[in-house]
């Protein structure tokens, strides 16, 4: 095959392939609004606070290939990156993430690659959020392809801390000055100490409610 021939085919692959992972998107997407909008019609309440999703771009792939030392083509990407189609899912409180990421990995066309819990084991900078590799079916014309979709579920304060410091790794190239690091480990405890305190304050208020609709019962 002639250089430019085989750069077409990778193009085409290229192209189907993206395909796939946005249509995965697509699918996860619907499944986190319907299991959000069932929440809505049984309690009132909603444990997602809101959805994000995102493809990741040509330069991010072949960076992370290079990194890997794979040569870049489409069928390394497929088989070695995990993150190309990537859902974040924000929930108010702690409490919300286990529910969340259970409630997904019990639908049926749903298959739980892996799990990489930073919830319980935090990162040494203070990280924290629960991530799943599952696989989707996407269905086409002839057939279907499970395709690799990366969850990550964590909370607004969670949220908050990722993406500065994420801004912070992205200037300093993951080299940041000392006190930086140190003042952001201390934020990552506030974080997390504000977690926990949402929580118990969001618990007092739900059997608060509780206690005052059953005297409104009782009456
Ligand atoms: P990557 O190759 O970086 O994607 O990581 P991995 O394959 O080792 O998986 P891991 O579950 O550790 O990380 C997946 C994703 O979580 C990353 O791509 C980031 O989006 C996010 N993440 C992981 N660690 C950190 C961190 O220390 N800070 C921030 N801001 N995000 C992180
Ligand atoms: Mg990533």
């Amino acid at each position: 095959m002639s250089k430019i021939s085989g750069n077409i085919e990778q193009i085409d692959q290229w192209k189907s392939t993206m395909f796939l992972y946005n249509s995965a998107l697509k699918s996860i997407n619907t499944k986190i609004d319907i299991l959000n909008s069932e929440f809505l019609q049984l309690y009132h309440t909603t444990p997602i606070e809101h959805v994000t999703s995102r493809l990741k771009s040509p330069q991010s792939i072949v960076k992370k290939l290079k990194k890997k030392n794979l040569e870049v083509n489409v069928d390394n990407m497929v088989e070695y990156i995990n993150d190309i189609a990537g859902i974040r899912i924000i929930c108010s409180f702690m409490s919300d993430i286990y529910p969340i990421a259970d409630m997904i990995a019990k639908q049926a066309d749903i298959t739980v690659l892996y799990v990489k819990d930073y919830i319980k084991n935090p990162k040494a900078n203070g990280y924290k959020s629960y991530h799943m590799i599952v696989t989707i079916p996407v269905y086409l014309s002839d057939r279907k392809i499970e395709t690799k979709v990366e969850i990550q579920i964590r909370t607004i304060a969670m949220e908050f801390w990722a993406s500065l410091e994420h801004k912070i790794a992205y200037k300093f190239e993951g080299h940041a000055p000392e006190h930086i690091e140190s003042e952001l480990k201390a934020c990552a405890d506030m974080v997390h100490m504000l977690d926990a305190k949402m929580y118990s304050l969001n618990h007092e208020i739900a059997e608060y409610s509780d206690v005052r609709t059953d005297n409104t019962e009782e009456t």
